[in-house]
């Protein structure tokens, strides 16, 4: 199955390199994803090709106008709504923020339209009409949605299968298996600057070394994202209380027959 991903954006040359390099290269090059990055400025109808304007009620900077985007958008993906051929996601710090989970439901999911703002931003009613989601890179503000697409899509790709070597390397990354942080990893030399590789690594005895993995990659979350073990605890604990609610469910149908 091959992923489809189209991207409007002002700057499409900022692409060329991205998609021909390491993992997205490959993966295009495999037939995993097919990935096009269109120049808004094809769907405007003036002279100046122009695709802003300044902001209604003032105020510094352009704001990007409805036309082309819009006509860009219905072009690519269809009008919104169940029947069209893509979903459609606007980069903005405004958006929900990209975590794992919704990177692997995008990567199984149908094609993908991109849209990359820049300027001060996009007229509201192009995310009225035309949108169906926000997504942020975090809470800070870049100049334009282009590296964020980028973020995107190379958390996407990724994610596709045969596209990695080892599959066991997405398994056992961070976040992945219950929102937990990798602990450290080392390679050759054994002894770099007076630093030892944990001698525990060069034993050979792997259940050792999967549990000591397993401790340093919950010491580290522990240390430096307490909100992740919060968070893992939070949903062992709603799925333990649906669980008890489904169970008194059963009982009581039990019961009532
Ligand atoms: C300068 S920003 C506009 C910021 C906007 N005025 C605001 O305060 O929300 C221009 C474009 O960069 C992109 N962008 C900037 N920061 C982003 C982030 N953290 N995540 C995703 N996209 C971002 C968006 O596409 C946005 O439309």
């Amino acid at each position: 199955m091959m992923l489809e991903i189209d991207i409007i954006t002002i700057f499409p040359e900022l692409f060329g390199p991205f998609l021909e390099t390491a993992f997205v290269g490959i993966a295009r090059r495999a037939g995993s994803v097919e990935i096009r990055a269109h120049d808004l400025r094809e769907w405007t109808s003036d002279r100046h090709r122009s695709v802003d304007d300044s902001p209604y009620g003032g105020g510094p900077g352009m704001v990007m106008t409805p036309e082309p985007l819009v006509a860009a958008i219905e072009s690519l993906a269809g009008e919104k709504g169940p029947d069209r051929r893509a979903q459609v996601i606007c980069l903005s710090p405004q958006g929900r923020p990209l975590d794992q989970e919704r990177l692997s439901t995008l990567a199984a999911g149908p094609p993908i339209l991109l849209v990359c703002g820049r300027y001060e931003g996009i007229d509201q009613r192009v995310i009225d009409l035309a949108v169906d989601e926000e997504i942020s890179v975090g809470d800070y503000v870049l100049s334009g949605g282009e590296i964020p697409s980028m973020v995107l899509i190379e958390g996407l790709v990724r994610l596709l299968p045969g596209v990695l070597g080892n599959p066991d390397s997405i398994e056992i990354e961070s976040f992945r298996g219950g929102a937990v942080l990798e602990g450290p990893q080392y390679t050759r030399p054994p002894v770099y600057r007076g630093l030892s590789v944990p001698e525990i690594l060069r034993s050979g005895d792997h259940a050792a070394i999967d549990d000591w993995r397993r401790t340093q990659a919950l010491a580290r979350t522990r240390d430096r994202r307490p909100d992740l073990i919060r968070s893992q605890a939070r949903d062992a604990e709603r799925a333990h209380e649906n669980e008890k609610l489904r169970l008194d469910h059963d009982d009581h149908d039990d019961d009532a027959r």
